[in-house]
């Protein structure tokens, strides 16, 4: 169904907005609290698609997990307690379930057979098959395990040591779940620093974990008891807003309880250094991670260079910061980003060819694109390709254009902001 978003809009954008919570730490609090032993109640769980697969994941390997209207309580078992599931573990669209889950099953001495939607099974695997293989894991798949359907056959692991060829917190993560199970030490090293929700969380479950910069030591045959985690609101899904907050004229939008984890703020830096007025007031009471209210306002915007270490802080936020870049005066390049290509879609692709159907002046590189501001978005008909972040970043854009804009697949919002378009038409003031 194609939907037909708010364009044209020339007044302001003002209020406030509950961001829901964080994708990626939702998911890590329900597979340790599996893991645990004992009961982990979960606050501010995001109830996005993605994050529910992970709830239906874990009650097919025979989790308890109740879904309370304010928290999820995860009943765990330790990691012993997993049972063979009857039948095939579906991730819907989720990369990061996948991968996750790989890792953890790597460890468990029973047969699974993963499986996930159209997207996933075009997404890299072997990235994770390849180091949970060397630590002693029978995995197969289709193209020798790059790709879905893959069946696993868990068992006894041994620690490795391993170089991650690409930055990815998920194949970290991954390794750290098999590591936790395995027989001796795991030593990860990182090309660049990714987001360390995984980390912190190992900890929060009362393991160990030993990080010295880009090397993390882990060592094997760790129980976790259960805890309570408070999830913080998604700095991921609060970038559209803030992005919206700084193009639209008169506008303010105040984002509380967002998660401010430093491995997570590239947008901030990013919009700061494009000469956006964004404001951090850090919560008092710090739960696992830090998080605070974060206040945009309408901004004037320049174009600037995004590459290197930054790239891995700000991964999920390159769609939306190329619109920003479209209403900024000058040249913005952005490079060192190839993992884009891997995403839920060819990120690369999807944005270029989307915001040139608006009528922005950019183009694709081989790691990026470089996007050439200010440009006068008209309108016309998009697709958000099965592609949450380019659904909602052209939601986003749609408030800039001077013609109607048409948006196919709109729908794809539901796998992390299940609200997005309510909360954006709670904030778009009457004219
Ligand atoms: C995630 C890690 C990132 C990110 C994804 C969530 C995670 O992926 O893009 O949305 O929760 O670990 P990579 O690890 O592939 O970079």
């Amino acid at each position: 169904m194609t939907q037909k978003l708010l364009s044209n809009v020339k007044t302001a954008l003002q209020g406030t907005i509950p961001i829901p919570g964080d994708k990626s730490i939702s998911h890590r609090a329900i597979m340790f609290g599996a893991a645990a032993h004992g009961k982990t109640v979960i606050h501010n769980f995001l109830k996005g698609n993605d994050c529910l697969d992970t709830i239906a994941c874990f009650r097919k390997l025979g989790v308890k997990i109740e879904d309370a209207a304010d928290e999820i309580i995860v009943y765990g078992n330790g990691w012993e307690g997993l049972k063979e599931p009857k039948e095939v573990l579906d991730v819907g669209n989720s990369g990061t379930l996948i991968r996750l889950l790989l890792g953890y099953l790597a460890g468990c001495s029973f047969h699974t057979v993963v499986i996930g939607d159209e997207t996933i099974s075009k997404r890299p695997m072997r990235r994770v098959v390849n180091p949970l293989r060397e630590m002693g894991a029978n995995i197969a798949g289709r193209n020798d395990g790059e790709f879905t359907p893959l069946s696993i056959r868990g068992g006894l692991l041994k620690g490795i040591e391993y170089e991650l060829p690409v930055a990815s917190a998920q194949v970290k993560s991954a390794l750290l779940l098999a590591g936790l199970q395995a027989q001796g030490k795991t030593t990860i090293i990182e090309p660049e620093a990714t987001r360390d929700h995984t980390e912190h969380m190992i900890r929060q479950f009362g393991g160990a974990i030993e990080v010295n910069g880009q090397k993390i030591l882990i060592e094997g045959g760790q129980q976790l008891k259960g805890t309570t985690v408070h999830v913080p609101g998604d700095i991921s899904s609060a970038a559209f807003f803030m992005a919206a907050a700084a193009v639209m004229p008169n506008s303010e939008i105040v984002m509380p309880h967002v998660g401010l984890n430093e491995r997570r703020t590239g947008i901030i830096d990013v919009m700061r250094q494009m000469g956006a007025n964004v404001e951090v007031v850090p919560d008092e009471i710090i739960a696992s991670e830090p998080q605070g209210t974060i206040i945009v306002r309408s901004s004037s915007l320049k174009g600037i260079e995004i590459g290197g270490a930054i790239i891995p802080r700000l991964i999920d936020e390159i769609p939306i910061i190329a619109f920003l870049a479209t209403q900024a005066e000058g040249t913005t390049v952005i490079k060192d980003a190839a993992e884009l290509k891997v995403k839920e879609t060819n990120r690369i692709d999807a944005v270029v060819r989307e915001l040139k159907t608006l009528g922005a002046h950019i183009e694709a590189t081989d790691d990026g694109m470089i996007i050439h501001g200010k440009a006068a978005l008209k309108g016309g008909h998009v697709r958000s390709h099965h592609d949450h972040r380019i659904g909602m970043m052209l939601g986003i854009a749609a408030l800039a254009c001077s013609d109607p804009v048409y948006l196919k697949g709109a729908d794809a919002v539901t796998i992390s902001y299940p609200n997005f378009f309510d909360h954006l038409q709670k904030v778009v003031q009457p004219k």
